[in-house]
């Protein structure tokens, strides 16, 4: 990477004989919005708070800015935190609130109230300035929150779910005035979700984590295009799954072979998988096209009938029963007007896909 603001190596993170963090090696670039992504449990936290500087790493490097941070505590550090529960005071104002975050900064009362504006301004609070923080909606809260974080112009701000606490509607509101406002401040942003769609939604990059190891680290189409694991194929919406053997390999494109599915022709990641390796074609359900009644031909073709459809207004879901396979093929069709066909449950059909669609995953 050209110009890193944060570069961990090796960081590993035990508490006890627990092992949270293992070996995390990575940099987030200056001015990116990146991810954090992964289920409970994972280490997201941890690794914020070691970014923080409110846990130490057992082993490994961390530098931000170009500074190694090993011994620099939490408030000689570039970076501000932003909580999961606001943890702003109730019975103070807004004002005060947002202030608060510049006890440590030696400025002068003007300085101090200007930057407190601006913040305010930022954060869409104006007129709300002398309001008790008591008297605020969740939303409102936790722009507060936000502002009391931006206030002290960190050059990394660092946000442990912070939206997961507001109902969906105001979720997504919020999640378009942090990315416009991360572009407007030009910081870089660690944002920390188990929320897949929020990942995709609001990054530069996400890193998928699954019990204290990084899995993959991509822009959002990457990951959802090629993932390179069964795991962040699962995590990052919802994926099909065939069995099948490999019978050859050219540069990207693989042949593989199913007694039950027949020929299926598709393309490798970074790993080159060996002839007579058992692995799984992933096929993602909108790449899937439905048409009736044909008998397949050739590769990348499946009979099936329809056992199920979902109706959902832009676009309906359909499950395929195939012989041979444990779990239906999920598909996926956009209901352009004219575009759809109207197979319903038990309708004879055949799937089919591109090769370049069609991943293999190893098992
Ligand atoms: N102070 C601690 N002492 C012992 N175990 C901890 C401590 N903090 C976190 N853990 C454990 O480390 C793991 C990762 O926790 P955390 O980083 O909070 O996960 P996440 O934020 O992804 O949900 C969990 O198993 C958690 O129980
Ligand atoms: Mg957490």
């Amino acid at each position: 990477m050209d110009d890193p603001i944060i570069c961990l190596s090796g960081v590993e993170k035990k508490f006890g004989s627990f092992t949270a963090l293992k070996d995390i090696t990575f940099d987030i670039g200056r001015g990116e919005f990146f991810s954090l992504l992964g289920a409970s449990g994972c280490g997201k936290t941890t690794l914020l708070r070691i970014l923080a500087g409110i846990e130490q790493p057992t082993r490994g490097e961390l530098t931000i800015d170009g500074k190694p941070m090993s011994g620099v505590p939490a408030n000689r550090r570039p970076t501000n935190m932003v909580f999961q529960s606001y943890a702003i005071f109730p019975h103070l104002s807004v004002r005060e609130n947002i202030s608060y975050g510049l006890v440590y900064h030696k400025l002068t009362k003007a300085e101090a109230q200007s930057r407190t504006d601006e913040a305010i301004e930022l954060v869409k609070l104006s007129g709300l300035g002398e309001r008790s923080a008591h008297q605020l909606s969740g939303g409102q809260r936790q722009r507060v929150a936000l502002a009391r974080a931006l206030v002290c112009r960190p050059k990394v701000l660092l946000l442990d779910e912070p939206l997961s606490a507001l109902d969906k509607k105001l979720r997504e509101e919020m999640q378009q005035e942090l990315r416009s406002l991360q572009r407007t401040v030009g910081i870089t942003f660690v944002f920390v979700t188990h929320d897949q769609e929020e990942a995709l939604t609001l990054s530069d990059r996400i890193a998928v984590m699954s019990g204290g190891k990084v899995l993959q680290i991509d822009t959002p189409q990457a990951l959802y295009e090629r993932p390179n694991c069964l795991e962040v194929a699962g995590f990052v919406g919802t994926m099909n799954l065939f069995p099948v053997t490999v019978k050859g390999t050219e540069g990207l494109k693989v042949v593989a072979n199913s007694s039950q599915i027949g020929e299926i022709h598709g393309q490798r990641n970074d790993r080159i998988p060996n002839d007579g390796d058992t692995v799984f074609m992933a096929i993602r359900p909108e790449k899937i096209t439905i048409a009736a009644g044909e008998a397949p031909t050739g590769p990348n073709r499946i009979a099936g009938r329809v056992a199920s459809v979902s109706y959902l207004g832009d676009r309906s879901h359909y499950l395929v029963s195939v012989d041979g396979l444990a779990e239906p093929v999920a598909v996926y069709l956009s209901n352009l007007a004219g575009g759809t066909i109207r197979a319903s449950a038990g309708t004879a059909v055949m799937l089919s896909w591109d090769e370049a669609n069609a991943l293999v995953l190893p098992r």
